[in-house]
């Protein structure tokens, strides 16, 4: 059976204090429940990663960034690298979230280079994908996510199911309060594991996990789960409210009992 993940990312959000206070108010609950087969994941900007890595060590939450750099290492300004990241222990990093394919031009080659960046650095990629609402609009959304898939994963081997996850994250619902219904997100996830499977193998298809992004919340987030290809959420908003994010821990340990 697949992991059922639950990422949080925080984005631009949250201070010193804030950070501590969000690892203090999960981190009692997370120590005495059996989380099975759930993986909760936060993504902080990138000051907080070891302090949250710290303070949530007796937790099962892995600590992940948000980003990357598409270089190695060197003179570049304001960068992080993926040996970097891994310096520090991290698993796991969001790459072509589509705030950074908008605001900072990532096309899927950069995707792509970054990608390879944290393999190299035994980081698990979080690939983002996704469609923009005029895409949707004129039936373009399998021709676009098929065009990121083969460009951010093109010659990328895979070798076991542990490698990569990868977040549909349609852009019209990521921050708009206006989530895809469960028949939307399944659908698109369904393309997704099909292209793995040709792109890959079965086995590898049947065990990536696939989350759904874009203003999942715990209001809507069983119904998502309840789809047979979503295997999570990648989760903005909803997730910077620990109160909230630990409901959507509950519900999604209730939803594989
Ligand atoms: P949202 O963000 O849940 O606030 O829509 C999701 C994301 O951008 O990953």
């Amino acid at each position: 059976m697949r992991k059922i993940v639950i990422a949080g990312n925080w984005k631009m959000y949250k201070d010193l204090e804030d950070v501590r206070a969000f690892c203090k108010a999960i981190a009692s609950s997370l120590k005495t429940i059996d989380l099975g087969k759930i993986l909760p994941i936060l993504a902080p900007a990138y000051p907080f990663l070891a302090l949250m890595q710290r303070e949530l060590s007796d937790t099962p939450v892995q600590v992940a960034a948000q980003d990357v750099s598409a270089h190695a290492e060197g003179a570049f300004t304001g960068e992080v690298s993926a040996a970097m990241l891994s310096s520090l222990g991290l698993e796991y990093s969001i790459v072509g979230h589509s705030e950074r394919r908008a605001m900072h031009n990532e096309s899927n080659e950069i995707v792509r280079e970054k990608l390879l960046l944290l393999m190299d650095n035994s980081l698990r990629p979080i690939l983002c994908v996704g469609e923009t609402l005029e895409q949707r609009d004129a039936d373009d959304t399998k021709k676009v996510i098929l065009e990121q898939l083969n460009g951010c994963l093109r010659n990328v081997s895979l070798y076991n199911a542990d490698d990569i996850m990868i977040a549909y994250e349609p852009v019209w619902a990521i921050g708009t309060g206006r989530t895809a219904t469960g028949e939307q997100a399944q659908e698109v996830h369904r393309i997704i594991r099909t292209w793995l499977m040709h792109s890959y193998n079965e086995a590898l298809a049947d065990e990536i996990p696939i989350l759904y992004g874009g203003s999942v919340k715990p209001d809507n987030i069983a119904g998502l789960l309840a789809m047979p290809d979503i295997d999570g959420g990648l989760i903005g908003g909803a997730s910077l409210k620990a109160d909230q994010y630990l409901q959507m821990i509950n519900i999604a340990l209730e939803s594989r009992k």
